[in-house]
């Protein structure tokens, strides 16, 4: 009996909302997972990153193997013993930020041969060598390995790599075996070509995955395009597993994607944003550096609960900021991971409520008054 399963409690329009039930805790849908790449959620505990709301972290096997190196982190008792974390994890297989960092790539159909961003030395991934990384970090939610192709591309080079990306899922579920617990997603790619994202979750569909993601979006492609995508993408993939649009978004784009019957999603945005003095509220985006606060006694957002919103004025933190303290990153990245998480906690009540429309028309007319 496998202890990973997940339930659709109410649906609006083509929007869901359940739980993901794992081993390490439920996840609550629809879902936003703070990112935490090298073990860490930069500048923030886990107790902490756990009070903003979060069920679910992501890891990366790419960061991970090289540095501390995942051997080293199984020693050690594994990802969330290594991290303090108890929850669910999931990680990412390792291919996307392989293309996006690393040095010196060669792709073949085995896998790609490629050179470390921190230290040059010589690495080699494939569908299973990302299976044994993510198995000894000890992730909750495995990922397929993929290859997300660099836009723009031809539609020839496009379609080849969403096929050898449907070949190494075959070679993921294979290698991955059966983890009662743990699951095993599925990435459909395919760019922004319908016929390919077509072909795509037919092939996954046919091999079987726990958990189906949207990959090959927020790529440059723009808002339009993939909300194009995911207009119909989601609908290609099964009604009774989770799906994951990997790596967005803007807080615009979670709304559009829940709309349109995304599940679970991931971005550093709040918390790479927060420590570049970029704040996210329900009046849209405020840049802590403007010269505006340097006397505003007011919070950042007066109906945030956040402990940066609730302990601070708009001074202080464009002082820290400006004095580049320590504590500037700490309190607008809690801020940020608590405004996604309040609006994710918003997106599921409102779908459960039946009231997803009311709630979106709300949440773009606040924003259009702008910071005030
Ligand atoms: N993160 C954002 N997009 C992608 C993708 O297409 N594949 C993988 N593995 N990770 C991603
Ligand atoms: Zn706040």
């Amino acid at each position: 009996m496998s202890r990973f399963s997940f339930t659709v409690n109410a649906t609006d329009g083509r929007a869901r909302t359940g739980v993901i039930d794992t081993p390490r805790g439920q996840i609550r849908t629809p879902a936003f997972m703070p990112v935490g790449t090298a073990a860490t959620v930069k500048a923030m505990l886990p107790e902490s990153v756990r009070a903003t709301g979060a069920d679910i972290l992501l890891g990366n096997t790419y960061h991970l193997m090289l540095r501390p190196g995942a051997e080293r982190i199984a020693r050690l008792g594994g990802l969330h013993r290594f991290m303090n974390w108890d929850r669910p994890i999931l990680t990412d297989s390792g291919g996307f930020q392989v293309m996006s960092l690393a040095d010196l790539r060669k792709l073949t159909e085995d896998g790609v041969t490629f050179a470390s961003h921190v230290d040059g030395s010589r690495h080699f991934l494939s569908p299973e060598t990302s299976m044994e990384i993510q198995r000894l970090l000890g992730s909750d939610i495995v990922m397929a390995f993929d290859e997300c192709p660099a836009l723009p591309a031809t539609e020839d080079r496009q379609a080849e790599a969403m096929r050898l990306s449907m070949r190494w899922a075959q070679r993921s579920r294979d290698a991955f075996g059966d983890r009662p617990g743990h699951a095993l997603f599925g990435i459909m790619q395919g760019g922004v070509i319908r016929h390919l994202r077509e072909e795509s979750a037919q092939a996954l569909r046919g091999i079987g995955f726990d958990g189906y993601a949207i990959g090959g979006l927020a790529v440059g492609e723009g808002q339009e395009a993939m909300f194009g995508v995911l207009d119909y993408a989601p609908e290609l993939l099964p009604t009774d597993k989770p799906r994951y649009l990997m790596g967005v978004g803007k807080p615009d784009d979670i709304v559009g994607a829940v709309q349109r019957g995304v599940d679970m999603m991931d971005c550093v945005l709040p918390s790479r944003s927060g420590r570049t003095g970029q704040a996210w509220t329900r009046r849209g985006q405020v840049n802590i550096k403007n010269a505006r606060h340097a006397d505003d006694p007011r919070p950042l957002d007066e109906s945030c609960t956040c402990p940066a919103c609730r302990g601070y004025s708009r001074a202080y933190l464009h002082h820290v900021f400006r004095a580049q303290e320590m504590i500037s990153g700490m309190l607008l990245t809690w801020h940020n991971l608590h405004y996604y998480q309040t609006l994710m906690q918003g997106l599921r009540d409102a779908i459960a409520a039946g009231t997803l429309d009311t709630f979106v028309t709300g949440f773009h007319a606040e924003r259009q008054q702008g910071d005030i």
